[in-house]
């Protein structure tokens, strides 16, 4: 940088406060130029640092946004818990750890969740929080970082033997301490700073609000269930030879969908279509319903309406829209000609197809008024000489295996 370019830039900064300069001796200018050299190497170096800090602060604040949305993005408790011991090991740069929930009715923590060698694993294993170290970060409510691991071998979730360091974060909900969450092993050379502790501690919060709601969404969903299961028996107990009917074939059902490798989702919903699948039979005299034999024309057609009167009576309730086909087409046959709407193949939804094998299996091994169960074996016999006629051979193929694997009545 020249003298002319010096004065330029000085000028600029504050050309109200520029004072003659008066050269006293001739070394001066030189001892001026190393002055305002180091002078500019400080300032840069100034401005380095506050650049780095703000693309820390940044990238701390879009971490957290996003690690944020992360945890808000699922009410499933074992899906969110998953998410959590994830993200928490990789923000603290740990190798593995686990979540422990206070299960309130017992007083006890439990463990909910592993991660050890880049694997889940879902012990749901009691602690006894007794344990002097677990009640002490319990009771404190703060996080608690050590290297001296030998005094805490093993709080109980199986990972404390030969780690090199520990990190135990409070799960701090709206009112009281829900669980602890153990981050082992530090990866890197790095110390854990205020800074870290901070995002950690905030991220914990957040997974704490969360585990709040998904346990809330859980009890609802509860509640939900166990109404649909006192509509269901309503239609039971009409008829003291269905009992229980609509719970085994959700039973069944859910047997064939965990075969089938559905979605969580997937699953609750069949359970609940196969639960509500002849609610449209609240409608019919019992004196049809329980007629022993010999059903005229008239009353045949009758009951055959139910699934069409079932699917009418939900099909307002928003939340059970994904279950109406269930409802509707579980007396269809893979053949065609069933009813209400003759569908045949994979035309008709996979939800009805599967709901359409356990109802009949339930149905053949259950005492009626007009005879006794046909037995387990012979039901099975019966469903297979109907595959691909009544049944789509596929859902069979997998019910039968269910039956003769497990060799048990189902
Ligand atoms: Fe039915």
């Amino acid at each position: 940088m020249s003298i002319k370019e010096l004065i330029n830039a000085i000028n600029s900064i504050s050309p109200d406060n520029i004072k003659p300069i008066e050269m006293q001796s001739e070394g001066e200018i030189e001892e001026l130029i190393d002055a305002l050299n180091r002078l500019l190497i400080a300032l840069q170096k100034k401005t380095t640092e506050a650049t780095k800090n703000l693309e820390d602060k940044n990238f701390t604040f879009y971490a957290i946004n996003y690690a944020t949305k992360l945890i808000g993005s699922t009410l499933e408790m074992k899906e969110l818990l998953d998410i959590a011991i994830n993200m928490l090991l990789e923000i603290a740069e740990m190798e593995k750890g686990s979540i422990m929930l206070v299960n309130k009715d017992i007083s006890e923590l439990m463990v909910e969740v592993i991660k050890d060698f880049d694997e889940i694993k879902d012990p749901s294993k009691k602690i006894d929080t007794h344990e002097e170290f677990l009640t002490r970060i319990i009771k404190e409510g703060k996080p608690f970082f050590s290297n001296e691991t030998e005094k805490f071998q093993d709080l109980g979730d199986g990972l404390g033997a030969n780690v090199k360091s520990v990190l135990s974060i409070p799960l701090m909900g709206k009112e009281e301490i829900i669980g602890v969450v153990n981050l082992y092993n530090h990866l890197t050379n790095k110390e854990l700073t205020h800074d870290d502790l901070n995002i950690i501690s905030i991220l914990t919060s957040q997974i704490a609000v969360s585990i709040e709601n998904a346990r809330l969404f859980s009890q609802i969903k509860q509640f939900f269930f166990n109404t649909v299961k006192a509509l269901a028996s309503t239609i039971d107990a009409k008829d003291p030879y269905t009992y229980g009917h609509s719970e085994r074939v959700a039973q069944y059902s859910l047997a064939i969908a965990e075969e089938l490798g559905c979605s969580l989702k997937e699953k609750e919903d069949i359970q609940l279509a196969a639960m509500l699948h002849d609610i449209g039979k609240i409608g019919l005299p019992d004196e049809i319903l329980h007629k022993p034999s010999g059903l005229t024309d008239e009353e045949f057609e009758e009951i055959k309406r139910h699934p069409l009167k079932g699917s009418k009576i939900l099909e307002h309730i928003k939340e059970l829209t994904a279950i109406i086909p269930g409802m509707r087409h579980h007396h269809e046959r893979f053949e065609g000609g069933g009813y209400p709407d003759k569908l045949k193949g994979e035309d008709i939804p996979l939800i009805a197809k599967i709901i359409s094998v356990a109802d009949a299996y339930d149905a053949m091994t259950s005492d009626r008024s007009y005879r006794t169960s046909l037995g387990s074996d012979e039901a099975i016999k019966r469903i297979k000489d109907c595959a691909g006629t009544q049944f789509d051979p596929k859902i069979v193929n997998i019910f039968v295996n269910l039956f003769e694997k497990d060799n048990r009545e189902l």
